[in-house]
Parts: C-alpha cells; structure tokens; sequence
C-alpha cells in the first residue's frame, strides 16, 4: 500500500515537496469544540497579531521562496475581524506583487509565474473556519485563492460527540461545498484516532474524501490535549498506562494516519496532501514517513515565535522554541532525508487536480 501510494506521488509530483508558510495569527475563538487546546473555554493568552505583523510574515515567506502563505485562526465571524482580514489578505497580495514586479527574485520559478502572470507574489490561502458564503465570495474578490475546513469526521454521530450541540456537521459541510462553488481550491481533512473513532469511520472519511473532490488534503492524528474534556476523557481512561502500552499507542497511531494518507493518494490522486506538523508530536521523523507514504506538501509554520507557546491546539506541538528562519532550515534538512526535494522557487503549485 505504501509503496502503491509513493509510486502514485512520484508519478503526479516527482521527488518535488511544496511549501505553504503558514501564520497562525490569532488564538481567539468563539467555538468550543471539545478536543481543541483553543476552544472558547480553555484558559489561555488571547493573541490577535496586527496587520504589520502579518505583513512581515509575508514578506518573510515571500523570501524563502515559499509560493504561498496560509492564514490560520480561531473561529471569529465578527464584522470587525472580517474587515481586519479582508484588509490582510488585499495588503499581502498587493506588497508581494510589487516585490515579484520590482525585482524578480526567482527567474527561474514554476512554470505558474511564466504562463499566469496574475499568480505572481504569493497565493493566499485561509481556514479562518465556518463563514457566510458572502463572506468567503468576499475573501476571493480581495485576492485569496485557496481554504482550508476539516470536516473532522465524516460520520454526523461521531461529530456531535466531539462538539457541543451548537455545532453542526451539515452546517460545515455546506461551508465546504459553498467554497467550491464560489471557486475557490478547497482542502480537507480528518482527526485520526479521534476518541470513538472505529476503522469504519476512517473508511467513510476517504469515501467522503472521494465524493467532496477536494483539491487538497491536511489531515493529522489526534493528539491529547489535557485541558480539555476530549482530553480529560482519554486521560481518564489512558492516563495510568504503563510506559510500554502507551509506546504502543504511539507507534499505533503513527501507522493508523499514515495508512490515511497512503489511501487518500490511492484514492484521489492529484490532489496535493499536506504532511502536518501534528505528526513531529508523535514523532520527531513523523512528517518525512507521510512524505514517503503520500504527502506532497510541507506547511512550516512562520508564527513569530513569541506567540507560538499560545497557539497549542495540541500538547507536545513541535517548533515551540524555533523561529521562522530555523523552521524553514530545519525543514529543508528533514525533506531530503526523506528523499525528496523542499520546492522553494516562489511558484504557487496548484495540484493538477485543481490546474485542470
Ligand atoms: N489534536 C490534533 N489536531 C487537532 N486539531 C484541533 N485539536 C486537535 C488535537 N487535540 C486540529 C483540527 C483543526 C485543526 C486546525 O487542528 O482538525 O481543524
């Protein structure tokens, strides 16, 4: 299975690992889902950086050569955070134009910059969460091009055990279809090893996969989060495991996710499949094996690191105390030990499924 899916990346991407920056600008957070370490109710710093600070971060991915810059926060539909974004998303677009028109840094770029001119600077993708479709239509006509919405599971049973009742599973899914009709690239995802999750359910998340069409995938384990009530349940039931039990559990979980992402290769094909950072939590090599099992994309994240230590979502989140510049290093190292080769050449690299 592995090697079908590494054989399926190889033939769509060859040895080729695009990068996405990606900011996490603010914490803030109306929903409370009950296995995230920044729903509503956790006790935790609110941060919310300023337009400057975004700003800087895109210039700063701009430089790396990275072709996109991903903007990630918690759930905040107010008219004034609407605004504050529609604004980011016009200033990024417009600063890195400029810079791609003054001076060309990469005149070797993706063959995007050549045959769209209107891809030039960096491609703006969100997961600002569930928003009005007027909203998202907004967000296209400021210059994004790309979001990010997990569904989180497939099965409606499962998710209402995992958000409080005021959440709602068609409520998300027609948000997903809406992006796609509006136009934009459309990426989703599951939790893997999600407290009541049986294998049948992962089997439905690809079904479901299959059937949305995405044009890409970020999905990534569950990992404990003990403040809580997911995590408080799981540490109430797993918390007194011997240290070889809960080796066990890891190694587990590991496969069990890497599975997912070697089938949704399978399954989908050209689609591009994100290597999440959540895996580094379960283990320090866990993002090159997904490389080797069916990712394709890497998202180093370029959070200042001042405001990394309040944007835990999950223990154990690796690149707490790295800053960007160490995060991009280090990454490039880890991509070619797993064979393959960090794309950093300004390039947007939309997935063929999407180009076409
Ligand atoms: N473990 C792993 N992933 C999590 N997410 C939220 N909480 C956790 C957790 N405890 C994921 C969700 C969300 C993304 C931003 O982070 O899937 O969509």
């Amino acid at each position: 299975m592995y090697a079908v899916a590494e054989a399926a990346t190889t033939a769509y991407f060859g040895t080729k690992v695009y990068a996405r920056g990606i900011v996490e600008f603010s914490n803030v957070c109306t929903k409370d889902c009950f296995y995230c370490g920044i729903r509503k109710h956790t006790k935790v710093h609110r941060y919310t950086m300023t337009k400057e600070e975004i700003l800087a971060c895109a210039e700063f991915a701009y430089s790396q050569g990275m072709g996109t810059l991903m903007l990630q926060s918690g759930e905040l539909p107010s008219p004034e955070r609407i605004n504050f974004m529609l604004d980011v998303v016009r200033a990024i677009r417009r600063r890195t134009m400029d810079l791609a028109c003054e001076s060309p840094p990469f005149p070797s770029a993706g063959p995007n910059q050549r045959d769209f001119p209107s891809q030039r600077g960096l491609a703006v993708a969100l997961s600002l969460g569930e928003l009005p479709s007027s909203v998202y239509q907004a967000f296209l006509e400021a210059g994004a091009s790309r979001y990010l919405l997990r569904i989180e599971t497939s099965n409606p049973t499962l998710y209402t055990r995992l958000h409080p009742a005021s959440h709602s599973f068609q409520a998300r899914r027609k948000c997903l279809e809406e992006l796609q009709r509006i136009g934009f690239q459309v990426g989703t995802g599951v939790m893997v090893g999600v407290p009541f999750q049986t294998v049948e359910d992962q089997a439905n998340d690809l079904l479901f996969f299959k059937e949305l069409d995405p044009d890409m995938i970020g999905l990534g384990p569950y990992i404990v989060q003990s403040q809580t009530p997911l995590g408080k349940l799981w540490l109430e039931e797993h918390g007194e495991e011997s240290a070889a039990k809960q080796e066990a559990n890891r190694v587990a979980l590991l496969e069990r996710t890497t599975r997912m992402y070697a089938l949704a290769r399978i399954m989908l094909g050209n689609v591009n499949i994100a290597a999440t950072t959540a895996l580094e939590a379960l283990d320090p090599e866990g993002r090159e094996l997904a490389l080797r099992r069916g990712a394709n994309v890497v998202m180093p994240i370029i959070t200042p690191q001042r405001l990394r230590g309040q944007y835990e979502i999950y223990e154990n989140k690796s690149g707490i105390d790295q800053d960007a510049l160490d995060s991009t290093a280090c990454l490039e190292r880890r991509v070619r030990m797993a064979g393959k080769e960090l794309l950093l050449d300004g390039g947007w690299h939309d997935p063929p499924h999407f180009v076409r």
